[in-house]
């Protein structure tokens, strides 16, 4: 499973890309305005600090051809731009002529198997399902990403399938028993992800036993 990092801050990019853990970035344009930043230094800084992996950028226009106008001026900014653009009609009209002109496209706010159907058919690089929103009223999310995975699998969909709105780490779990492509997760879940009380607990232990048995290794 890939592991992408839902953030815009360049400070956890750093670390998780320092960890050796991230395939990639996600953003959007509530987590570009926790930036701390202007919106264009921080994607150009993010794009510069990891340009040999997909970074997404939103569009925010809502008409077909200010989206697709939008892709085309945020894909010059990077070679790893991946426009995401929200699943609606004219958001899947974007998303048809994009893929035409072989811009990578991450369809996001999905919340459906059969929304993930259409965007795999009109060609998009990646659809991002919303799991912990959909959790957050009482739907199974995971559930839905499976649907997603068998219905690719079924027709042989080449989209990646991006699970999203990850809230803990059972959903990453939950995500890699099911084989999810990509996971794209906030950067307090990654590094709680690395934490057990257990492995703490036992070093400890083995320092404190090495002390006392007077191991020396170097
Ligand atoms: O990348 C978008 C998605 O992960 C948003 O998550 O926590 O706002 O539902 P959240």
């Amino acid at each position: 499973m890939k592991i992408f990092v839902d953030t815009a801050k360049i400070e956890e990019i750093r670390k998780a890309k320092d960890w050796g853990l991230i395939d990639g970035v996600t953003t959007n344009p509530t987590l570009l305005s926790q930036s701390g930043k202007p919106w264009k230094e921080a994607a150009l800084e993010i794009l510069a600090e990891v340009p040999d992996l997909p970074v997404s950028l939103e569009v925010i226009d809502t008409t077909a051809q200010g989206m697709i106008k939008e892709a085309r001026e945020l894909s010059k900014l990077g070679k790893n731009v991946v426009i995401k653009i929200p699943f609606t009609t004219e958001g899947l009209k974007a998303v048809k002529v994009l893929s035409q002109e072989g811009i990578k496209t991450n369809v996001t706010l999905v919340f459906s198997s059969l929304q993930a159907l259409v965007a795999g058919k009109l060609g998009a690089t990646y659809v991002s399902p919303f799991l912990g929103r959909l959790d957050d009223i009482g739907h199974d999310g995971i559930l839905l990403i499976e649907e997603i995975m068998r219905i690719y699998e079924n027709f042989g969909i080449e989209t990646e399938v991006i699970a999203a709105s990850i809230r803990h780490v059972d959903h990453v779990r939950r995500c890699a028993l099911i084989g999810v492509d990509i996971a794209t997760i906030p950067f307090k879940v990654i590094e709680q992800m690395l934490k057990h009380p257990l492995t703490d607990i036992g070093l400890s232990k083995f320092i404190d036993d090495a002390k006392k048995a007077g191991i020396q290794i170097l």
